[in-house]
């Protein structure tokens, strides 16, 4: 009766795991799709605590696991309050390298627990070694990557990385494979596990900061992939099916990253993006002249006056938080008469969906935003379009300049409407490190400042017409 309990609520589980990530899909649905998911969780995790039985006996150890329950449990809620929305590739990336480790560490103990019996079958240890070799890369790669969002560890490439990457992958799949299927000897595991660890760090490390994303995806889906071992392992079909479904969300996430950057995953991970744009940004020296800048009041007319207004956010919005003074702008040019719309870019930020998020966090009205194609109809129509702290997603290099390194890359085509203002703080270029040509072209005046103070003004200036 109580194993058949067990297994219902491990079905509950799987389903609100599906139903949630449906609900994630939906900005309006998206918080309590985390919800739902969230408790289907928490009955899998009390499920077993006090439902599972292995030769009749229950789990023991209670002390130890509601500690550890706890602290964890603090730590996160406490981290996840604090973070900032600019910071939230790095909290994604470090959680996302606990759950690697977690079944990197279920794979070492179960290894040990079985061996005190007998040498596990085959099948067995393929999926130990396969949980522990996808869950430690996916530990200290994300630990790396962690790092690099932070700013605290840089790029590091040496040459011949690629071939000794090869080579330490090469050794890690033989020496499994020789565990495995020849039964080798049991202090293997722990070579393994050290040449995996090291093998997450030099597979990151030599990736660019602006691919970084992309990377924290693909990490992701390995966790996914390692849960889902560990789920095999159990027999547990709860874990089985979150696994699933992290690996195919995180592989999925990733092609459509690479699609909106136009860059082919095998060039995320071997082409370093830091050192290309550094290359082309000799060459894209060339883009230049002189650029005009607007006063806030001519602003604040140009827009009160225009039929329609275009807001590209970006990345210093993020940044400056600026999101709330943004909606505040957008409400007072609605009650003028003028049709406010917010066009998104896939890429605009520096996660999916980070312009989407931090203008909900805002209220914005789901429906006044625009995907790149439909704003992309929409600009021969506009009269003004006010980016805020967006560069590259604007940036019409990637339509006109092959040696650019973000050449190919789909961009919103600001240029089509009347007018364009360019809110940010210098003319420094954004995250690919190159110049950007719209800000010189006869259309474009520049509205230098913090977006959120500029945005107040703003609001204030249009107030006092
Ligand atoms: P960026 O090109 O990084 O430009 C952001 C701009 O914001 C900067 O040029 C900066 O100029 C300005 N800024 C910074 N702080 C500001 C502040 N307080 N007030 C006003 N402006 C401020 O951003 P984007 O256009 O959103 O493009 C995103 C980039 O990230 C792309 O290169 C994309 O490929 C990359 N990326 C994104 C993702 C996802 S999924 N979102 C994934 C991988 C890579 P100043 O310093 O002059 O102010």
């Amino acid at each position: 009766m109580e194993m058949s309990l067990l297994t219902i609520s491990y079905l509950f589980a799987s389903i609100t795991f599906i139903l949630g990530l449906k609900m994630l899909s939906h900005p309006a649905s998206a918080r309590n799709g985390n919800r739902l998911a969230a408790l289907g969780m928490a009955i899998a995790i009390f499920a077993t605590i006090f439902l599972y039985e292995s030769d009749g006996k229950k789990l023991g150890n209670l002390i130890w696991i509601f500690a550890a329950l706890i602290l964890g449990t603090v730590v996160g809620t406490l981290a996840a309050k604090k973070v900032k929305m600019t910071a939230m590739p790095q909290m994604v990336s470090l959680f996302n390298g606990m759950g690697g480790a977690c079944a990197a560490l279920i794979s070492v103990v179960e290894y040990n627990h079985l061996l005190h019996v007998q040498e596990p079958a085959t099948s067995t240890l393929a999926i130990i070694f396969g949980g522990l070799i996808i869950g430690s890369v996916s530990f200290s790669g994300s630990m790396i990557a962690w790092g690099k969002l932070d700013g605290r560890v840089k790029d590091f490439v040496f040459k011949g990385q690629h071939i000794f990457n090869l080579g330490l992958l090469f050794f890690i799949v033989a020496l499994a494979t020789y565990r495995i299927a020849w039964h080798g000897e049991i202090w293997m595991m722990y070579i393994i596990l050290v040449a995996s660890l090291l093998y997450g760090i030099f597979f990151v490390l030599p990736i660019g900061g602006a691919d970084m994303p992309v990377v924290i995806s693909l990490l992701n889906s390995f966790t996914g992939v390692a849960a889902a071992f560990g789920g095999f392992l159990y027999g547990n079909k709860a874990m089985l099916t979150g696994g699933i479904l992290v690996g195919a969300a995180g592989t999925l996430l990733t092609i459509l990253m690479c699609k909106a950057m136009n860059r082919s995953l095998m060039h995320v991970l071997i082409g370093s993006f830091g050192q290309t744009s550094a290359a082309s940004l000799s060459g894209a020296a060339s883009v230049g002249g002189s650029h005009k800048e607007v006063t806030l009041s001519d602003a604040a007319m140009m827009m009160s006056y225009a039929q329609r207004v275009v807001i590209v956010p970006g990345y210093g919005l993020a940044v400056a938080q600026a999101q709330h003074a943004c909606h505040e702008l957008e409400k007072i040019l609605i009650d003028k008469g003028v049709d406010v719309t917010y066009a998104i870019h896939p890429v605009a930020g520096r996660m999916p969906g980070h312009m989407n998020v931090l203008l909900a966090e805002a209220d914005v009205a789901y429906e006044q935003l625009v995907e790149m194609e439909a704003a992309n109809e929409l600009f021969p129509q506009t009269d003004v379009v006010l980016i805020l702290g967006a560069n590259d997603v604007v940036n019409p290099a990637a339509k006109t300049d092959p040696s650019s390194p973000i050449y190919g890359m789909p961009i919103l085509d600001v240029e089509l409407a009347k007018q364009v203002i360019v809110n940010k703080r210098s003319m420094k270029p954004g995250y690919a490190g190159i110049e950007n040509e719209l800000f010189y072209k006869p259309k474009t005046s520049m509205l230098f400042g913090d977006a959120k103070k500029v945005l107040q003004d703003l609001v204030a200036e249009i107030k006092s017409m």
